[in-house]
């Protein structure tokens, strides 16, 4: 016993002392203190010949021993050659950058250029919470509790709260927007919406809208055609034509959706358009007045009329992309086709 702690003294004062420095030093002490042949094994070996009663002792110092060498080598980890990088030499961030360089997602392209076009025209750009009350994503829109239009926006409710939900558009920034100021109001609102969809190649369970108020007095119609023609042919290129066809929104009245004719075959029929020569971009109306006065503002007074559109779609069809979920698998390969994409209006 009394030789085996001189033993294992004499290599914990090694331990302790030795000056490692490079990778092939701490290979040399691996293999000699931790590797299949090392010391230890010797050592273990010679506890064969210690007295029964002692060689509980025995095992501990011995693995006092092995724990030391270890913690030494663990502490030295940085030095070890198949490390990929050193901590001992971090990477210097102000070097010039050589190669590719990062490229912003299609979905942010896509949403700058919306509130640049519509800058131009005096809107401006209002944000809001994702997780909504039941107030300012339904009721203030007119769609009430039992309102069938609710089926319409398979709602994610947070915690099982039927108050608190995960906001289904960003209708419910318009609501702030009118009850937090005083018309005249010019803004759009872009923003992240839920829906509790099955995802596949057309719908996901979460997306992009931008929408838009424009509350002033004798706001009419025509205003609302002109300021979405005015985007289009911003946005898609002088030709497009839009076309309105009736439509239902609780919240708006009267309510349409809007076509553009179709940018890639110019209206004579092709894959993108189904054939019609027409594509579905939006939905817009006359702000409901009821809407006026739930948030506070006199319908006698003033007229508004709002709009909202899918960034995802918009970006589909600009790019002909074909598969919504492209936007969500951050993929490198998708996301650097657009690295040399800028805002074009
Ligand atoms: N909030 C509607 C939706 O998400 C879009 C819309 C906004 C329609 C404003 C009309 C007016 O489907």
């Amino acid at each position: 016993m009394e030789q085996l702690r001189q033993l294992v003294e004499k290599y914990q004062q090694e331990v302790e002392q030795l000056q490692i420095q490079t990778a092939e030093e701490l290979e040399n002490f691996r293999i000699k203190f931790l590797g299949s042949k090392s010391i230890m094994k010797d050592l273990f070996l010679e506890m064969k010949g210690v007295a029964n009663e002692q060689k509980k002792d025995a095992g501990q110092l011995l693995n006092s021993l092995k724990i030391k060498a270890e913690d030494k080598f663990a502490e030295l980890a940085h030095l070890r050659s198949d490390r990929k990088s050193s901590l001992q030499a971090p990477q210097d961030w102000t070097l010039p950058v050589s190669g590719k360089t990062g490229s912003r997602h299609p979905l942010t392209i896509v949403g700058n250029e919306i509130n640049s076009i519509f800058g131009k025209i005096g809107f401006s750009v209002a944000e809001a919470r994702e997780i909504e009350d039941d107030w300012h994503n339904f009721s203030a829109l007119n769609i009430a509790a039992d309102h069938p239009a609710r089926d319409m926006q398979d709602t994610f409710f947070v915690q099982q709260n039927p108050d608190i939900v995960l906001r289904t558009h960003t209708s419910s920034v318009q609501v702030r927007l009118m009850e937090n100021s005083k018309p005249p109001i010019r803004s759009i609102m872009p923003g992240r919406v839920y829906r509790n969809e099955t995802i596949s190649a057309r719908a996901h369970c979460f997306f992009h809208q931008v929408e838009g108020l424009y509350i002033d007095k004798k706001v009419s119609f025509v205003d609302l055609k002109q300021t979405l023609y005015f985007f289009v042919t911003q946005f898609f290129g002088k030709e497009v034509k839009i076309r309105f066809r009736p439509s239902y929104f609780p919240f708006t009245e009267p309510s349409a959706e809007m076509d553009i004719s179709c940018f890639i075959c110019g209206g004579s029929g092709c894959s993108v358009c189904k054939q019609s020569g027409w594509v579905e971009i939006l939905g817009c109306g006359m702000v409901h007045p009821q809407v006026l006065i739930n948030c506070g503002i006199d319908p006698e007074a003033h007229s508004g009329f709002a709009f909202g559109m899918g960034i995802e779609r918009l970006t589909m069809l600009k790019y002909q992309i074909k598969d919504l979920r492209l936007f969500s698998e951050n993929d490198q390969r998708f996301v650097q086709q657009f690295a040399n994409e800028t805002i074009t209006s």
